[in-house]
């Protein structure tokens, strides 16, 4: 397929994919805005790359469409983590190519360019498509803050700030009952949310997948704990955080094409404190609130720049890459680099020290 050489006004295409995020309507609502302002016409695509191998789910956006939602979680134009068009398993298990499904779509639409909008998996959807001849361009997004080629996503701060909140309204009631907490947050294979909020709300323990720990060490800041007359404790648990030796904790099997889910780290350190120190111990899991309510002021301008710039990348025609922050401005990097490899916490991270400084535990 020809890369795009038409003249303005140009048809452009906007999808996300992967998991929801805080802040996707504020680049979806800048990218349509500053696309309308150059008197583009832009069409939302229902439902990720899966979507788009249906004609019906191109809708051309209106002003009224894009209206009202720099503030809402979510994002209108509904996402999936669960089809890519390259591997589409039928009730049979049999996977199937559909991406010339995508592609003959993209043709009859007649569109000019795709922001896609989404973090590893989608990014490198679009890659392959781009491969093939479709213009993409790219815009990160993940709650975990793991893609190594921006410094930060939108949608991080806002799943740190719901952490941190929930680590405060925890301090109260173990206090008062005197109990140790643990608190299950996101984080695959990153501990970004861990680290930042189990530091800002004040925990005991904090446990990321970079540090594998010790059940033993956690054991004893606990006693410790006590013995100093805190009486409770408050450890924060990365999904993804495994035990020295010991493979993540996770939920059913795996489906093909798609990541396993993870849980059960924060229910099985729980149960393990409460048995070898008699302390008593309650778990919770924070799960999908952490990608729920309202952007912060953080994601929304940093959705607002991102979408922006992704238009303007189509503007010059850089198909093929990403948008990026690299403060103080916003970059272009390719999305195959970008999507390469990933972004875990540096264990030379000053938060890091400055949580050990204070006493916090990383359960090592
Ligand atoms: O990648 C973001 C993330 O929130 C992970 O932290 C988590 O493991 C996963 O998505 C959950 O995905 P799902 O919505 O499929 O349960």
């Amino acid at each position: 397929m020809a890369k795009t050489t038409k003249a303005s006004p140009k048809k452009i295409g906007i999808l996300t994919g992967g998991g929801d995020c805080p802040g996707l309507n504020a680049v979806i609502r800048a990218a349509a805005k500053s696309a309308m302002n150059l008197g583009w016409k832009v069409y939302g695509i229902k439902n990720a790359f899966g979507g788009m191998r249906k004609l019906s789910t191109f809708k051309l956006l209106r002003p009224a469409d894009i209206r009202g939602i720099v503030n809402r979680g979510g994002t209108i134009l509904g996402t999936s983590n669960r089809v890519n068009p390259f591997f589409v398993a039928d009730r049979h298990g049999v996977t199937h190519n559909e991406s010339q499904k995508v592609l003959d779509n993209f043709r009859k639409k007649d569109l000019d360019a795709v922001i896609c909008i989404g973090g590893d998996g989608t990014l490198r959807i679009a890659h392959r498509f781009y491969e093939l001849g479709m213009p993409v361009v790219g815009v990160p997004k993940t709650i975990d803050n793991d893609l190594f080629a921006t410094v930060i996503t939108f949608g991080y701060d806002t799943a740190v700030s719901v952490a941190t909140d929930a680590i405060d309204k925890l301090h109260p009631t173990a206090e008062s009952h005197q109990r140790a907490m643990v608190v299950e947050v996101m984080g695959r294979y990153a501990g970004w949310i861990a680290l930042n909020s189990g530091v800002a709300g004040g925990a005991d323990v904090i446990l990321i997948p970079e540090i594998p720990f010790d059940m033993d060490k956690i054991c004893t800041k606990v006693k410790q704990r006590d013995r100093e007359g805190a009486g409770f404790s408050i450890i924060v648990a990365a999904e993804g955080a495994t035990e020295k030796g010991a493979d993540m904790l996770t939920k059913g099997p795996k489906e093909a094409g798609r990541e396993v889910r993870l849980g059960g780290i924060g229910e099985h350190i729980a149960r393990e404190i409460q048995a070898r120190t008699g302390k008593e111990t309650r778990s919770l899991v924070l799960g999908h609130l952490q990608r729920g309510g309202y952007p912060t002021t953080f994601d929304r301008l940093l959705g607002t720049r991102f979408g922006t710039a992704a238009v303007r990348l189509i503007q010059n025609g850089e198909f093929g890459k990403m948008v990026a922050l690299d403060p103080p401005r916003i970059k272009a990097v390719p999305i195959k680099r970008a999507v390469s490899k990933m972004k875990a916490v540096p264990l030379s991270s000053d938060v890091i020290e400055a949580a050990r400084a204070i006493g916090i535990s990383f359960g090592d």
